[in-house]
């Protein structure tokens, strides 16, 4: 099979060496928890940065008024991939997507203010609602549960809802229809949506043959006007530590309000970071195909895998992310299945992290070989 990108062969002890948390932080495991991936990082945009530090090009910008070229960049690739047109003037660089989601809970919400999200969550959403002290109100995840999510918003009246869209941890897609359920309760309840988009490229094909992703603002007017979108390069092209992010604030009153702040307030972009990101952008796609390939054949493989070595597991694959949820109650509850692994030489994300409803649940990282994969699932079994 062609691999011109080098996403099949990869080594493990060059795996176990690469910097960074993933393999470091627990060394003699596998790796298969934080959502980086195992890929080589596409040759377009290593040889961008390349190029870019032997020319010592790493002074001021030239870049003219704010955004930055990647933030603009944004604005086509949105039109272009999803049908979804942002406003160039309210498109704001920032350092990461978790800022963007900060800077809305900071603004538009006091401390004991309900926020709403689906859970199980990412559980950097859920340490920084608690850390600003708000109260988490937890939505049913699945297109079959926006019932109880309405009768949970009509009861808890939150101020603003997290959408993780497509959602970590379960790898959920949310369909136009459900989007639309929710476009129409958002506005009953007169809620500010932040949309955090970050997995959108990771979207696998739709089986309806439906769109693989509709950006949240494009849904309706009305969400148009109470969206705030945040996304980033950084997940699909692998490019986490680089620290570049763009929001855009389909929402007047926050608009307003992080105008307000001087230039820089929110600090301003890394120009290796922008560079990556306009690499990925416009030269990065056939290595992006490419490694939607390998996980959407990792995401179908896993079924066997587990049914082979943890026949107690229950796992579908999800229609988006590189991330599978795993139930593997049937091993204990709590963190128990994780610290099984964990005995048997497997790293991987306990549930509980994600909430309550990650008893007995693991977060599996697929970003990596087919063969790899089978090496952790195998290490993962008893057998
Ligand atoms: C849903 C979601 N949002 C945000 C992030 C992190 O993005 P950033 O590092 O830009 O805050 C991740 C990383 O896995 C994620 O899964």
């Amino acid at each position: 099979m062609s691999d011109p990108f080098g996403l099949r062969d990869l080594d493990e002890a060059t795996l176990a060496s690469t910097p960074g948390v993933k393999w470091q932080a627990n060394p003699g495991r596998l790796a298969a928890w934080v959502a980086d991936m195992d890929f080589p990082v596409a040759p377009a945009i290593s040889e961008r940065l390349q190029a870019m530090v032997t020319r010592g090009a790493l002074g001021y910008p030239n870049w003219g008024p704010s955004p930055s070229p990647a933030g603009r960049l944004f604005v086509d690739r949105m039109s272009s991939r999803w049908g979804w047109s942002p406003d160039l003037e309210r498109v704001h660089d920032l350092a990461d997507v978790l800022q963007g989601v900060r800077i809305a809970v900071e603004l538009l919400t006091q401390p004991g203010d309900p926020i709403a999200l689906h859970t199980p969550a990412y559980h950097p959403f859920l340490n920084s609602l608690r850390e600003m002290d708000r109260r988490i109100v937890e939505l049913p995840v699945g297109a079959d549960r926006v019932d109880d999510v309405e009768s949970i918003i009509v009861a808890e009246r939150p101020r603003l809802l997290i959408l993780c869209h497509p959602h970590n941890p379960t790898g959920h897609r949310f369909d136009r229809s459900e989007l639309e359920r929710l476009s129409a309760i958002a506005e009953a309840a007169d809620l500010v949506v932040v949309s955090d988009e970050i997995h959108a490229d990771l979207a696998h094909q739709n089986p309806s043959g439906a769109e693989t992703h509709i950006p949240f603002a494009s849904v309706s007017e009305s969400a148009a006007r109470r969206t705030v979108t945040v996304t980033s390069a950084s997940k699909a092209f692998n490019l986490a530590g680089l620290r570049w992010a763009v929001m855009h604030v389909g929402h007047e009153e926050l608009e307003r309000r992080v105008r307000a702040f001087p230039d820089h307030f929110f600090g301003a972009p890394n120009i290796i970071a922008v560079e990556a990101a306009l690499a990925a952008w416009t030269e990065g796609s056939e290595w992006l195909e490419a490694v939607m390939e390998v996980l959407d054949e990792n995401r179908r493989s896993l079924v066997d895998l587990l049914a082979q070595h943890l026949p107690g597991a229950r796992y579908s694959p999800p229609d988006a992310t590189y991330l599978a949820w795993i139930d593997c109650s049937y091993l204990g509850e709590g963190e128990v299945p994780r610290d099984i692994f964990r005995e048997r030489g497997v790293e991987v994300s306990p549930g509980p992290q994600f909430g309550r409803e990650g008893s007995g649940h693991v977060r599996l990282n697929m970003a990596t070989s087919p063969r790899m994969l089978e090496r952790i699932v195998t290490a993962m079994g008893d057998g």
